[in-house]
């Protein structure tokens, strides 16, 4: 007898609000799975990027995480012709949820200085994209150690 009120008590489709609860509920499970999931980038990785960027005049926001896929890290809109602007994460570790660098992509944004080393310190880094800058100096030794597929 109870176990049939039970039954029907929990019979969600015959009870629209108890449903809509229950889908709310479980949407914002999911919501909290992905947060925890998000991504970030390595701390030394970090420290590397600033180098960079701080050798090129290359202005990345380091308040949001390089790996967080947003714009600034990764323009969706290259309004510009031959612009483009991405730096993308890869090779993660599922347990920490941090990841490396595998591309950086800065074309036709006008920046300026010398090619740095330290890019040679971001190990994971397949791509690398500096066309239409005004970047001087030789390519770095250290570089030989890089595993590029794309330069
Ligand atoms: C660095 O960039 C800023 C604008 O972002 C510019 O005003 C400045 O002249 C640049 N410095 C060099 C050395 O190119
Ligand atoms: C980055 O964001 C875009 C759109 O917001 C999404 O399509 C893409 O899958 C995301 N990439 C990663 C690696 O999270
Ligand atoms: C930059 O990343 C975005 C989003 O992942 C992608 O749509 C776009 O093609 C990338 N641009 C380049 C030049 O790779
Ligand atoms: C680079 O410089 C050119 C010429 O001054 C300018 O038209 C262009 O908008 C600049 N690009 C960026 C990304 O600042
Ligand atoms: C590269 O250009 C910068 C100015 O952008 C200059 O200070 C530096 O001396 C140049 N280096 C070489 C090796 O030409």
């Amino acid at each position: 007898m109870s176990a049939i009120k039970a039954a029907t008590l929990f019979n969600v489709s015959s009870h629209p609000l108890l449903f809509l609860s229950l889908l709310l509920g479980l949407s914002s499970f999911l919501d909290l799975r992905c947060r925890a999931q998000t991504q970030t980038l390595v701390d030394h990785e970090v420290k590397v990027l600033q180098t960079i960027g701080s050798k090129l005049n290359k202005t990345w926001n380091f308040d949001v995480d390089p790996c967080s896929n947003v714009t600034g890290w990764v323009d969706r809109e290259n309004k510009m012709t031959n612009y483009a602007n991405n730096v993308t994460c890869g090779m993660c570790d599922t347990t920490t949820n941090t990841c490396h660098v595998t591309s950086i992509i800065l074309k036709g944004q006008n920046l300026t200085g010398e090619l740095p080393a330290e890019f040679a310190d971001l190990t994971y880094l397949d791509t690398l994209d500096l066309t239409r800058n005004y970047l001087n100096g030789t390519i770095p030794a250290k570089w030989g150690t890089l595993r590029l597929t794309n330069l």
